[in-house]
C-alpha cells in the first residue's frame, strides 16, 4: 500500500515535471513570438486606458462579428479601472448624476444603447427588442455555438474575453497571430476556409503537396516543414479599416493588434491594477514591519551586558 503510495505520488511529480517539456516539443513548431513592451507587464504595469479604448473599438468594429466577450457587461466599461470610468462628469451632465457609478455613466449608457438587447417576456409572453442597459451583458454575434460553428465553416470563433490568460504568453501570442498572417508556403496545398499562420500552432507537414513527399506521406529529405499551422480564420485586420478619432495615432494592422490586445487584456483582468497596488501596499507593510522589528531587536538587546 505504501509502497503503491510512493509510486503513485513518483509517478504524478514525473508527469507534472514531464508537462511543460511536451508543451514546449508542440509548440515548437510555431514562430517564436514577436514580443512586445506591454503597458500593463510588470509589477508595476498598468493598462493603457486610451489604447483599452480604441481596443474597444477594433473589437466592435472587427472581431464582435464573430466573436463574443462572454463575461462582460457594459457596466464593466465603465468600473473603476475601466476605459470609460469616469471620475467627473464632462460638460453638459445634470449635476445630480454621479457619473463614477457605470450605471449612470453617459459614456457606457450611450455604448450599452446602440445595441439591441432581446428581453422579455412580456405581459402576452413574447420576447421583445429594446436598447442595451449598462446592467447588460454584452450580447454575443451567435444565439449558440452551433449557429457559430455553422456561420464560420464548421470552427468555433472561441470567447475572447478569456483568451489572453487561456494562451501561453497571450498578448504577444494574440499580437502575433493578428500581424503574422502571410501567403501559403508553396510546398503546401490548403483546403477550403484554411489559412496559413506561422503562430498558430499546427501540423504543417500534413498539409505538404504530394511532390514533398515520399510514398508513405512523410517529408522528403531536405523538405522544411513549414513553422506554425492554419486556421479557420482569414487575417481579420487591414490597415484603414478602423477609424480612430485621435489623428496621432497610426490606422494599421500593427497598432489595431496590439490596441486590441490591451483591450482583451484588459477583459480578462479588470482588478489587474487593484490587484498590483495591493501587491505593492502589502510590500510596503511589511517592510516597515521588518525595520520595526530589527530595531526593537537592536533595543533589547542593547540593555543586555555581555
Ligand atoms: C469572420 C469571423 C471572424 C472575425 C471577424 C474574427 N475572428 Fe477570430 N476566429 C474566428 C474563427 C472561426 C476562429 C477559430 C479558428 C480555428 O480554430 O480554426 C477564430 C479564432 C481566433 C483566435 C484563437 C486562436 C487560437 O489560439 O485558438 C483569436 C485569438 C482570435 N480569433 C482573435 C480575433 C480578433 C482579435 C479579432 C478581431 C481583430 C478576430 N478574431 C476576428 C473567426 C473570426
Amino acid at each position: 500500500m505504501l509502497k503503491n503510495t510512493v509510486l503513485c505520488s513518483l509517478f504524478a511529480v514525473g508527469s507534472a515535471v514531464s508537462l511543460p517539456g511536451a508543451a514546449e516539443a508542440a509548440s515548437a513548431a510555431t514562430l517564436e513570438y514577436k514580443h512586445n513592451h506591454w503597458h500593463f507587464s510588470g509589477p508595476f504595469g498598468s493598462y493603457d486606458k486610451e489604447a483599452v479604448q480604441r481596443g474597444f473599438q477594433v473589437y466592435k468594429t472587427v472581431c464582435a462579428s464573430c466573436h463574443a466577450v462572454e463575461q462582460l457587461s457594459f457596466r464593466n466599461l465603465g468600473e473603476k479601472g475601466g476605459p470609460f470610468y469616469l471620475d467627473k462628469c464632462p460638460a453638459g451632465v445634470p449635476e445630480s448624476t454621479n457619473c463614477s457609478n457605470p450605471s449612470e455613466n453617459p459614456v457606457v449608457k450611450a455604448i450599452a444603447a446602440e445595441y439591441e438587447i432581446t428581453d422579455g417576456p412580456d405581459d402576452s409572453g413574447d420576447m421583445f427588442k429594446r436598447p442595451g442597459l449598462p446592467s447588460d451583458r454584452i450580447p454575443g454575434p451567435y444565439a449558440n455555438d452551433q449557429q457559430a460553428r455553422a456561420a464560420n465553416g464548421g470552427a468555433l470563433p472561441p470567447n475572447l474575453a478569456l483568451i489572453i490568460k487561456a494562451r501561453h504568453h497571450g498578448p504577444d501570442y494574440v499580437y502575433s497571430l493578428l500581424t503574422g498572417y502571410e501567403d501559403a508556403p508553396i510546398s503546401v496545398q490548403l483546403g477550403a476556409g484554411q489559412y496559413y499562420n506561422p503562430y498558430f500552432a499546427g501540423d504543417m507537414s500534413q498539409l505538404l503537396k504530394p511532390e514533398y513527399r515520399d510514398e508513405e506521406g512523410h517529408p522528403l529529405d531536405g523538405v522544411e516543414v513549414p513553422p506554425g499551422g492554419v486556421l479557420a480564420m482569414k487575417a481579420p485586420l487591414a490597415d484603414g479599416i478602423v477609424d480612430y478619432a485621435d489623428e496621432n495615432v497610426p490606422e494599421t494592422v500593427d497598432q489595431y493588434a496590439k490596441d486590441v490586445v490591451e483591450f482583451l487584456t484588459w477583459a480578462s483582468e479588470p482588478k489587474m491594477e487593484q490587484r498590483k497596488s495591493l501587491g505593492v501596499v502589502t510590500l510596503g507593510y511589511l517592510l516597515v514591519l521588518t525595520l520595526i522589528l530589527f530595531f526593537s531587536y537592536r533595543a533589547i538587546w542593547a540593555k543586555v551586558e555581555h
